[in-house]
């Protein structure tokens, strides 16, 4: 990795017991504070898959922060998915587990049938969030081109979730 992207690592921030206790969360919001680490950042998540999407779709939150400056470096729209009842014309709906309860996810099927789409997140922990994106798009007619994400948190089993050999992962523990 360059000296840019090894300083943009070393500027995510590990705060242990948040949200809960037992959790250790990881901050990147120091990683978005500075511009140089920003952009590095950005363009290590989207290289592997330069020319090969026609949308950039971001998971709220935080999946939106990363996928609209994706999006516009790229060229592509950009697709919100949002989780459910934030959305005047939802075209899909996918519920997923959480640490406690349930979530539901949904997007506007805006974009041709078949568009490739690139899903971004900054986080993959267990996957649950991101294997409910892949199904959204598989619902809503659209092609994954690729699974995106700043950080990887190891050992909780979200790579073998997604099962997308085309999953990326800039940073993990
Ligand atoms: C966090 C994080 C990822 C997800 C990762 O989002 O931003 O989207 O959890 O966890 P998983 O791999 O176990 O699904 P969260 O739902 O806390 O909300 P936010 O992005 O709206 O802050
Ligand atoms: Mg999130």
């Amino acid at each position: 990795p360059s000296a840019e992207l090894a300083r943009a690592e070393s500027l995510i921030l590990e705060i242990p017991d948040y949200p809960s206790e037992g959790i250790l969360f990881r901050d990147i919001t120091p990683l978005l504070a500075d511009g140089p680490a920003l952009r590095a950042t950005v363009d290590a998540l989207i290289a592997p898959f330069a020319g090969r999407f026609d949308v950039v779709a971001g998971l709220e939150a935080r999946g939106f922060l990363l996928a609209s400056a994706a999006a516009y470096t790229s060229g592509t729209g950009l697709m919100p998915i949002r989780k459910s009842g934030r959305l005047p014309r939802p075209a899909g709906t996918v519920g997923y587990a959480l640490e406690y309860g349930t979530a539901e996810i949904e997007a506007h099927a805006d974009f041709a049938p078949g568009s490739r789409v690139l899903l971004i997140d900054d986080v993959l922990a267990t996957g649950g969030t991101l294997v409910a994106a892949h199904a959204l798009m598989r619902e809503l007619g659209y092609a994954v081109a690729g699974t995106a994400v700043l950080f990887e948190i190891d050992g909780l089993g979200g790579r073998a979730a997604i099962d997308d050999p085309a999953l990326h992962t800039v940073f993990h523990s």
